[in-house]
């Protein structure tokens, strides 16, 4: 039987069971101590940021896109290459949203996209680090700060990332969010959190999150149109376990990370294979956390058979995420100037395994499977 190769499996440590067990016993289910411990942990990771821990990346983006709105803000700039509930989320809070193609590199907002904002409506200029890979560009947050616009950071998949000037992802943005995903680098099955170092916005983002309710016993009051936001004891319990040997899990996964770019470079120049094999340049970004691996497949290859010779072998593999504009749920969305790179990551990119639990003979089946997969017959 060969080997399998999931596209993601959490390691979930032993300790889980014990918290989540004791959670259970405590009676206390939600707004109790595991997430505020959970919140803590991660705020002492992020250079003492407030953490607000809520239930999944895009209610975070809900609740971070509506306190930008009481601020004032009208629109929201974000890449088109981005995961599709954030352009939602914004669209649920009655931003506007206004598309740009990524930058190829970074795979967020190219800087020059900052100057090209139609006049009127104030904007939030959100960039992205997509697949861990830091999509912080100094000069973008230079321009951004320049003419006063804040900076929404999506970090839902940046958690142990580090920028070029060494600086936690999520933690230089106006306001910044987390997802806690099965495939991010630390879980909670489902979550997420808003990030902000305004102690304003994250006492409003605690409101909101717990239905827009203020004050404490007999002087609770509504005080805001909020949401049921709040992530439970049980989930945070998880999250605590995983957080404890969270530096272990991403070394392991910077680990196999390296080892694919390795191996892939052998590929990208294969006399054997079709030319055009290549790796997105920020997976070589040293900040990476390798929350996933990316591939664009050389244009004369079909994705679906790629796909469907590598599960022949045991290995999983997928769409890297979309285009918006190309759902058809955003189809009417303005984009400023022409959009290119997004697209061809939507079309032609594929997603590897990349998890902690793997092994470098796991590396080693899915190169050699996907050579097989390029060539079949030779
Ligand atoms: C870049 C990015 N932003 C936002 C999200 C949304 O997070 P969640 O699935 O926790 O709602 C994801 C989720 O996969 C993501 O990859």
């Amino acid at each position: 039987m060969s080997r399998k190769v999931r596209l993601a499996h959490p390691e979930i440590p032993e300790g889980a069971l014990a918290l989540v067990a004791q959670a259970l016993r405590s009676g206390h289910l939600t707004s109790g101590e595991y997430v505020a411990r959970l919140e803590e942990r991660l705020s002492a990771r992020l250079g003492g940021r407030h953490v607000i821990l809520v239930s999944s990346g895009t209610t975070a983006a809900l609740v971070a896109f509506h306190l930008l709105s009481d601020r004032g803000i009208e629109r929201v700039l974000m890449p088109d290459f981005l995961f599709p509930s954030m352009a939602s989320a914004a669209r649920r809070v009655g931003l506007d949203v206004l598309l740009a193609d990524i930058e190829p590199r970074l795979l967020s907002l190219p800087p020059d996209a900052i100057d090209r904002i139609p006049a009127g409506g104030r904007t939030a200029v959100l960039s992205v680090d997509q697949f861990g890979i830091p999509g912080h560009n100094p000069e973008l947050e230079r321009r951004t700060a320049s003419i006063g616009l804040p900076w929404f950071e999506d970090a839902a998949c940046a958690l142990g990332s580090r920028d070029d000037a060494g600086s936690a992802c999520a933690t230089r943005s106006t306001v910044a969010i987390l997802s806690f995903h099965p495939r991010k680098t630390l879980t909670t099955a489902e979550g997420g959190a808003v990030v902000t170092s305004d102690p304003d916005l994250a006492a409003r983002a605690r409101m909101l999150r717990n239905l827009g309710v203020a004050g404490q016993g007999t002087d609770r009051r509504f005080e805001m149109a909020g949401y049921n936001a709040r992530m439970s004891e049980l989930h945070a319990a998880v999250g605590l376990a995983q957080e404890a040997v969270l530096d272990e899990l991403l070394e392991r996964r910077r680990r196999i990370g390296r080892l694919y770019l390795e191996r892939l470079d052998h590929l990208a120049t294969h006399p054997d294979l079709p030319p055009g094999l290549s790796v997105p340049a920020g997976f070589r970004h040293p900040g990476s956390n390798f929350q996933s691996l990316v591939i664009l497949l050389p244009a004369s290859v079909s994705r679906h058979d790629v796909v469907a010779r590598l599960a022949e072998d045991g290995v999983e593999s997928t769409l890297p995420g979309f285009s918006i504009h190309a759902q058809p749920v955003f189809a009417d969305l303005p984009c400023i100037g022409p959009v290119e790179h997004s697209p061809r990551l939507q079309e032609s990119g594929l997603a590897l395994p990349l998890h902690e639990r793997m092994e470098p003979q796991d590396v080693e089946h899915v190169v050699e499977a996907l050579q097989r997969a390029l060539a079949p017959g030779k």
